[in-house]
């Protein structure tokens, strides 16, 4: 595509309900045909097979105003709103650029911000250490790898959460948790527990996870992974059940300690009737 090309892509990860699959081609498959019929370009769904009932929707646009102009077609919007009835949308790829800020989802919002901007800069550098002294890290172990690519299913999430819970700050509880979530770019953001002397400000393990990697632009998200030293395992707290919700859609939540793994859950069913912004 040169500059002066004027089609757009726009890309959308579709998380279906369970059961809802077949709704979901009709729906897709009439999408589809209006998108033609009304000469705004075309659209495509394709299977994500390392994830049941996830699809991508791909868009191609003539241009950006066939964009705003689909997305303001009644027809169109009466299947879209159907779909997201059915399924849980996340905008991963805006090409158009062109939003109304009356439509626009929470989804939507995380469509403007392309899945990875991190610049270059090193921060694994330079460690200043704790301001209270080493006492609370019981090891350095800053070295070792924090962020991992590869192809989204490849990296051992598990691994990096057990490694993230080292860094754990769980002076109050003394339950240290690690959590590593993984992006659809397979950038993989660590986080642990950070607890203060309010207790109330704690944050879990989770959310500094999430938080960290929306700092960084990433906006789509597939698994996250969850070690505590229990033999039970440690599912993610209420409100960090909402965040990942919000934010990271129907993820695959994968739970473990030290040793073993404990299970691998989807989030709708930790959290089966959520509230969020289709609600609003
Ligand atoms: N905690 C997490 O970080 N994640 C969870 O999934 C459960 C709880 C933290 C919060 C607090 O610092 C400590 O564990 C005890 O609740």
């Amino acid at each position: 595509m040169n500059d002066s090309d004027p089609r757009r892509l726009s890309v959308s990860l579709v998380d279906v309900s369970e059961g809802r699959e077949a709704e979901f081609q009709t729906l897709a498959t009439a999408f589809e045909a209006a998108v033609i019929a009304k000469n705004f370009g075309r659209a495509e769904v394709i299977r994500d097979e390392s994830f049941p009932n996830r699809f991508y929707a791909v868009r191609h646009w003539a241009n950006a105003d066939s964009a705003a102009l689909c997305h303001a077609d009644p027809e169109i919007q009466a299947i879209t709103s159907k779909i997201y009835q059915i399924a849980r949308v996340t905008h991963v790829v805006n090409g158009a650029r062109k939003m109304d800020p009356q439509r626009l989802l929470l989804d939507d919002r995380r469509a403007s911000i392309e899945a990875d901007r991190r610049t270059g800069f090193d921060r694994r550098r330079k460690d200043v250490g704790s301001p209270t002294g080493t006492e609370r890290r019981k090891s350095d172990r800053r070295l070792g790898p924090r962020r991992l690519r590869g192809r989204p299913g490849d990296v051992d999430l598990v691994g990096a959460a057990r490694r993230a819970r080292e860094y754990a700050d769980a002076a109050y509880s003394q339950f240290m948790v690690g959590a590593a979530l993984e992006c659809a770019d397979g950038t993989v953001v660590t986080g642990c527990n950070i607890e203060n002397a309010t207790y109330g400000l704690t944050v879990c393990a989770e959310r500094v996870a999430m938080f960290k990697a929306l700092s960084e632009g990433h906006r789509a998200f597939t698994r996250i992974a969850i070690v505590a030293d229990t033999e039970a395992p440690t599912p993610p707290c209420g409100a960090c059940r909402q965040i990942l919700w919000e934010f990271g859609g129907n993820l695959e939540i994968q739970l473990a300690n030290l040793t073993e793994q404990k299970g691998t859950h989807r989030l709708s069913d930790l959290l089966p009737l959520p509230f969020d912004a289709r609600l609003l």
